[in-house]
């Protein structure tokens, strides 16, 4: 069933802009037709509610019960993506309580016309990450059955005709492109660049699936933290022009960008500016946090890129958009700073006023103190489409110990030492400590005490009285 949602249009430094995600009632009586294909899909969309993540919400909201319990609950009124992360996730096999065909069949049952999902299966992914390994590999023919065991399968679930109304909009490959940039030391990326295998996975994944008309296109981008220097940037724009040249149909196929998907980097830094200056430096030189990044939040990041790439030989469209990820960076709670701290001192004052309270930038996993972000949401900023909850907020990051593959870990994913609070870190964190919560379980699965912490420092907060 729908219920209605509250959107916080009254919050938002941008709220004139700002439109809510509509109810089914108004949706219908009131939208465009839905296979038309739209500039933006999420204007007069009502997104489905993935029923199994409702379903954890609500039991998690019953383990907890009192104030937090009821602020638990209100997390399932809003739409998170479905993350297609293996073969099985298509066909509902192997433990996942159904196919994607058995989650469109839900979406038109509440009467959604729309739905989010993840493409999330690349031969070597996460290949510079041990939570997220993927279980196809370049070596073992990966790229051809991703083509033909995946894409295919979701392109033939996908294609008919009872779904034709419904709006189908995927994020393309979390994380996949911005490692051909940054992380050819390790082989597995190194080895995905040779081949050639990102590059035409994500090629043949636009390709096949934007041959319908009524999905949606975003890639992935990482974030302002990984690639806003102006050595990584300019390589990446100039590899995303490169992959949208050979997609089946053009780069118009691609209807946008997506940015900190699953990662918890601010949309914007309310109290300092990234060419503020304290004694005569700025604020984004300050070593060990913004590292003389050029920028320091993801609209400043996710806006010059966008501004990149529709410029130049291999331009893209004017008409893409980009999409936020603010499952989790929300950062409220009572470490949430007011306003700018009074220090003079570069660091203490930087510290002190981000409203960002990881370690280290480059952390990434299940970080301690965060909290839910912004509620979905269509147009809420110049050239945004919308915000999305990608990251379903409770799924884990990935365990902070090994966990043998068995019942906790059916999948076999891996340990990553980012998501272990007593690993002191390495050259991508600066070598410090990860900030990640302890006991977690697998990447995905559901992490009651984190989504506690999620719900308790949420920006905006949740109301105990909210429906
Ligand atoms: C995991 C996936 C999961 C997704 C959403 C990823 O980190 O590897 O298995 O579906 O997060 O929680």
């Amino acid at each position: 069933m729908q219920t209605s949602r509250r959107t916080f249009l009254g919050n938002m430094a941008a709220s004139a802009v700002a439109a809510p995600f509509l109810t089914p009632s108004r949706v219908w009586s009131a939208a465009p037709q839905a296979d038309a294909h739209l500039e933006n899909p999420f204007v007069g969309a009502s997104f489905y509610r993935n029923v199994d993540y409702v379903a954890s919400v609500k039991a998690a909201a019953d383990l907890q019960g009192g104030t937090l319990g009821k602020q638990m609950r209100q997390v399932a009124n809003y739409p998170t993506f479905v993350w297609l992360d293996s073969i099985a996730a298509v066909n509902g096999t192997n433990g996942y309580p159904r196919s994607l065909a058995g989650h469109l069949d839900q979406a038109l049952e509440q009467g959604a016309n729309a739905i989010g999902i993840v493409i999330y299966n690349l031969p070597n992914r996460d290949g510079s990450a041990l939570a997220s390994n993927g279980e196809l590999l370049i070596a073992q023919k990966g790229l051809s059955r991703y083509k033909s065991e995946y894409i295919d399968a979701i392109f033939n679930t996908i294609k008919q005709p009872k779904y034709g109304k419904l709006r189908i909009v995927m994020v393309i490959e979390p994380d996949s492109l911005p490692n051909l940039v940054t992380n050819l030391s390790f082989a597995k990326v190194k080895e995905a660049k040779t081949s050639g295998a990102y590059v035409q996975g994500v090629q043949y994944a636009v390709g096949t699936l934007r041959s319908i008309s009524n999905t949606y296109a975003y890639i992935d981008v990482a974030h302002a933290a990984w690639l806003g220097w102006a050595s990584n940037f300019k390589p990446f724009v100039d590899l995303l022009k490169e992959v949208g040249t050979d997609i089946p149909g053009g780069n118009s196929k691609v209807d946008g960008f997506i940015s900190n998907t699953s990662n918890y980097n601010p949309f914007v830094e309310p109290y300092l500016t990234a060419d503020q200056q304290i004694k005569g430096q700025s604020v984004r030189s300050l070593p060990g946090w913004y590292d003389s990044n050029d920028f320091i939040d993801e609209q400043s990041y996710a806006t010059a890129l966008r501004n990149a790439l529709i410029k130049g030989s291999g331009a893209y469209s004017t008409s893409v958009g980009l999409l936020l990820d603010t499952s989790r960076n929300g950062w409220g709670g009572p470490n949430r700073p007011t306003g700018p701290s009074p220090s003079t001192d570069l660091g203490e004052f930087v510290r002190a006023t981000t409203i960002d309270k990881r370690i280290h930038k480059g952390n990434w996993g299940n970080q301690n103190g965060a909290g839910i972000g912004a509620r979905p949401v269509a147009n809420p900023a110049a050239n945004y489409h919308a915000f999305v909850w990608v990251k379903p907020p409770g799924e884990s990051d990935g365990s902070s110990s090994l966990i043998p593959t068995g019942p906790d870990n059916p999948s076999g994913k891996g340990f990553d030492p980012m998501c272990d609070p007593k690993y002191q870190g390495n050259s991508l964190n600066g070598n410090n400590l990860t900030g990640a919560m302890p006991n977690a379980p697998v990447a995905g699965r559901w992490f009651q005490a984190q989504f506690a912490q999620l719900v308790q420092n949420a920006f905006p907060a949740f109301e105990p009285a909210e429906k």
